[in-house]
């Protein structure tokens, strides 16, 4: 697969720039045609999502007892949720043909990091910093869905998240708004590949709009408070670049933003998303998050929420049946006016034109197709190859790894040494867990034939039970190498799944700490390899283990793909998109702070900004990663010293593989404004490349930088850059920067 590199200006965080080129002509004569035939009753029922047999959230009273079937055959349902395969959706298509006017139904699924074949969860894919990669897993993910009847994937969720507390952690892309924005276009490209209406595309969805990752304390739904400029420079910019890249759809969040619902924000939906991006997809609710306005205080009753919902921008209401109850009544009471439904209707029925379902409301739904395309080996192979693109090498002592295929004796102990469902993490769709590889089958398959391979867990996950820890004493004891599993189950990150303690759940610490002691009593090495789907805290045992893999939840091949990177067929490439703390203390934490007016070291004595327990440091930093090769960074130079206007400015520098394997290097370019009119993060990540080199070979790299990377949304919330000096990093993480530079950009 083709390595691409990317451009910077793409990636430019412009805002007011309008994006859509609108609606082909010819839908919208066929739209505005079938509006005029629409009753309100009808137009009403387009804008009503209900679920399947899956529910992903509440049940609301007003939904408890209605037929859904009778209300998609009188075409009180525009679409439906959770519905997967060509049975079920032929089954519904064909209720909504027995409605007045035909309006087929959109189908949409949670397709977040696979269908059948399960991908590494997203945190997990966004630790390949592989563009390519990523959209690929997308891009089958899709022509999987898209084979089983399913239209529209509420993904890619693109929230920037830096509170490990937080279980939705695992469903995004990290901490950092430049390396997200790059995932969700990725993404949105693989998702919708050639366009929709391709019977291998569906169509994609930017969530959750917007700020959710950053919950007070992590807790899930939990309010959110930024500042306007915060909100615009980091987390909408992942937001922009999916509506660049042409999402169809955008969901909006649970949580209030500064005291208003983002599913009742017009400043978020109308004034950004519409008018300044001219995005002009559909925008849905979250799962009943337009009722949820009434509990938030920002609404009297149902039928309040309703109209301050969908006069704020918002055009689905999603199993919240505010719609369906009152938003006729609503019109005809003159409290919403039937020219902003028939806009919200109106997006609704574009897509269902793009995809093409009123030519035939069936032509996603072919039993055959979805037969053969499900069983394509190539997509089960490619979910091995992304999950080894995307297992982190922490740390490497001695080279303890790769483990030598001599080895004659290997533990493989810890409570997900023998893990299937686990290492599926949360969100999967029509995979069957009995067809994961586990750890325990990775590393048999990989073993040579006279390897002896002993497997103990020493406990379950929750790990409150110690009387296996004997076992897997013993098992270290006689073991030349000493493998050692642990973490978390599928269901402690996912949605509603926030945590207080990021620690290693029950006694799973003390189970490694006695393994370990057996095994160094034996001068044994002990590998841990960590399966979770946030940052976990595990400072101890990583000063006290040789080796550390951090594996994410790592899908159906992870257990080969673990093998893969142990055993040195696959060298390691992943960093961390996310930053893993020393302690929750020092939550939340990220590698883009700002310098403080005491910053350390230049800062002497006690009046710091310090932690008098602990250094501010994190374990491991964002971008951290390490490789069985090793890479030298030379020869910094720029093409010039300052740089006005529309000027361009190259910096370039020789990357070297100077081991002896070839690998695959990460290089990030990070810029910093040292002097401005508000105070700016001490780096900012501007630019990365991932580059294959063979052992000795030099390659030569170049970064552009343009004004739109230096630039900011300043106290005015005017976007641009400041003159003045600038400082360039180039390295192989956030804290290992290998060459330095400066330049000035003049008025
Ligand atoms: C859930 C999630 C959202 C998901 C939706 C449908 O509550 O917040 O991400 O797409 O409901 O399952």
């Amino acid at each position: 697969m083709k390595r691409t590199l990317m451009s910077l200006a793409t990636l430019c965080a412009c805002v007011a720039m309008p994006l859509a080129e609108g609606a082909d002509p010819a839908i919208d004569a066929k739209v505005q045609a079938l509006l005029a035939r629409m009753t309100l009753e009808e137009k009403v029922g387009q804008l009503h999502q209900v679920a399947g047999p899956d529910m992903t959230g509440p049940t609301r009273p007003e939904g408890k007892n209605i037929d859904k079937r009778a209300d998609i055959a009188a075409g009180r349902i525009g679409t439906v949720l959770t519905v997967k395969s060509v049975a079920e959706t032929r089954a519904l298509q064909d209720l909504a043909m027995q409605s007045r006017l035909k309006i087929p139904l959109l189908f949409a699924v949670d397709v977040i990091h696979g269908y059948k074949n399960v991908f590494p969860i997203p945190l997990g894919e966004a630790a390949s910093w592989d563009m390519d990669a990523i959209e690929h897993s997308a891009r089958i993910a899709a022509t999987e869905a898209a084979a089983s009847g399913v239209h529209w994937t509420f993904a890619p969720m693109v929230d920037i998240a830096r509170d490990p507390r937080w279980g939705r952690v695992m469903e995004g892309a990290g901490e950092d708004p430049f390396l997200g924005a790059a995932i969700a276009r990725a993404r949105v490209h693989g998702f919708q590949g050639k366009g929709l209406g391709q019977l291998d595309s569906v169509m994609a969805t930017a969530k959750h709009f917007a700020g959710y990752g950053a919950a007070i304390a992590g807790r899930d739904y939990q309010a959110v408070d930024m500042s306007q400029q915060q909100l615009l420079e980091v987390y909408l910019l992942p937001f922009k670049a999916a509506a660049q890249a042409g999402a169809g759809a955008f969901m909006n969040s649970f949580n209030t933003l500064n005291g208003i619902p983002a599913t009742g924000n017009a400043m978020l939906q109308k004034d950004i998303l519409r008018q300044q991006w001219g995005f002009d997809g559909i925008v849905i609710s979250d799962w009943s998050s337009i009722a949820e306005m009434v509990p938030h205080g920002f609404a009297a009753d149902l039928a309040d929420a309703g109209a301050r919902a969908i006069n704020a921008g918002n055009d689905i209401d999603m199993e919240g049946y505010a719609y369906r109850t009152h938003l006729a009544n609503l019109v005809r009471a003159g409290k919403v006016s039937e020219k902003t439904v028939d806009a919200a209707v109106a997006h609704v029925l574009t897509k269902k034109f793009e995809l093409g379902l009123f030519d035939d409301p069936y032509r996603y739904s072919d039993a055959a197709r979805e037969k053969e395309v499900l069983s394509r080996p190539e997509h089960r192979a490619a979910t091995r190859d992304m999950a080894k693109r995307s297992m982190v090498l922490l740390k490497n002592e001695g080279n303890t790894l790769p483990l030598a295929r001599s080895a004659r004796n290997i533990a493989l102990v810890g409570p997900l040494a023998n893990a299937r469902r686990d290492l599926e993490g949360a969100w999967i769709v029509q995979s069957d867990a009995a067809h994961v590889v586990s750890p325990a089958d990775g590393v048999r398959n990989h073993a040579g034939k006279g390897t002896r391979l002993t497997v103990v867990p020493g406990c379950d996950v929750a790990c409150t039970d110690t009387r296996g820890f004997g076992a897997a004493v013993r098992a270290a004891r006689d073991a030349d190498v000493v493998l050692i599993a642990l973490g978390e189950s599928f269901d402690q990150t996912g949605e509603a799944r926030s945590q207080t303690s990021i620690s290693l759940p029950g006694r799973q610490a003390e189970l490694f700490a006695r393994v370990r002691a057996a095994a160094k009593a034996a001068g044994k090495p002990v590998v841990l390899v960590l399966f979770a789907g946030r940052p976990l805290v595990f400072s101890e045992l990583a000063s006290q283990a040789d080796a550390i893999v951090y594996a994410w939840l790592p899908g159906t091949e992870g257990g080969n793909a673990l093998a893969d990177v142990l055993f040195g067929d696959y060298n390691p490439s992943a960093k961390l998109p996310i930053t893993i703390p020393r302690s929750l203390g020092q939550v939340p934490i990220f590698y883009s702070y700002l310098s403080t007016g005491r910053p350390i070291p230049e800062t002497e004595g006690q009046y710091a900004s310090i932690y008098t327990d602990s250094p501010n440091t994190p374990l491991y930093a964002f971008g951290h990663g390490l490789s069985y090769t090793t890479f030298g960074y030379t020869n910094l130079t720029l093409s010039a010293p300052r740089m006005a206007g529309d000027d361009k400015l190259t910096v370039s520098f020789d990357l070297q593989n100077t081991g002896k394997r070839a690998g695959e290097e990460v290089v990030q370019l990070y810029l910093r404004d040292p002097v401005a009119s508000i105070a700016r993060p001490m780096k900012e990540l501007k630019g990365f490349r991932k580059l294959r080199l063979d052992p000795g070979e030099i390659r030569r790299v170049s970064f552009e930088i343009d004004q739109e990377l230096l630039s900011f949304y300043n106290d005015k919330l005017h976007w641009g850059a400041e003159p003045g000096r600038f400082e360039l990093m180039v390295g192989s993480a956030s804290d290992d920067i290998r060459l330095r530079g400066e330049f000035e950009l003049s008025k």
